[in-house]
């Protein structure tokens, strides 16, 4: 465990987060093997989210001034949506994305939302476990998809005794 402070989001902790933001778009490029994923300035997509979301729905999980964590929350009517979570690549596995998740998951009770949802893609198992951990056990929509590029694919999971491919 690392002693974190979870806190709002500042104007001062926008280049920590870009930095936090591009190293979500490299996870992302490395389970899917593709560099190109996020463009050539994958942290720009950090300012068009704190634009639609606003920094009332972002909080920052910050150790000795440094931002280690990043939380958001897209709100829709009743429901919300846990967007983006990413903990820096050096500190995970030592409860911060725990208790960046657990700010969330209080602030939606508050609020008085139905539902909390989250998307991460079928090749996020890592994050799939870990919302599991958190208490995500219900799933939503499926998305299905056919793909004319021809990538190459993993085998696996089954649901409801068809083998996807992810
Ligand atoms: C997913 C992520 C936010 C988790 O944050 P973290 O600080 O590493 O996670 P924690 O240390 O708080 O772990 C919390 C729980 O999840 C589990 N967990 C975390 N990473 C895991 C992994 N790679 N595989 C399996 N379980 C994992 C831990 O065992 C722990 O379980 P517990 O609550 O039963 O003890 C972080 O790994 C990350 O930033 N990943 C890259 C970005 C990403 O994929 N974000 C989600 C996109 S939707």
């Amino acid at each position: 465990m690392v002693e974190v402070e979870i806190r709002q989001y500042l104007q001062s902790d926008r280049e920590q987060c870009r930095g936090l933001w591009r190293e979500l778009t490299e996870w992302h490029r490395e389970i899917y093997q593709e560099p190109t994923i996020g463009g050539e300035n994958p942290e720009d997509a950090f300012d068009e989210h704190l634009t639609k979301i606003g920094p009332d729905n972002l909080w920052v999980a910050v150790h000795k001034s440094k931002v280690l964590g990043l939380v958001g929350l897209i709100v829709k009517e009743n429901e919300a949506e846990v967007e983006p979570v990413i903990v820096s690549g050096s500190h995970r596995g030592k409860g911060i994305g725990r208790q960046l998740v657990a700010t969330v998951i209080t602030v939606a009770k508050q609020r008085g939302f139905r539902f909390l949802n989250v998307r991460p893609v079928a090749r996020n198992q890592a994050a799939i476990h870990f919302f599991y951990n958190q208490g995500f056990r219900t799933l939503g929509h499926i998305q299905l998809f056919m793909d004319f590029s021809g990538s190459s694919w993993k085998q696996g999971p089954e649901i409801f005794g068809h083998n996807f491919n992810y």
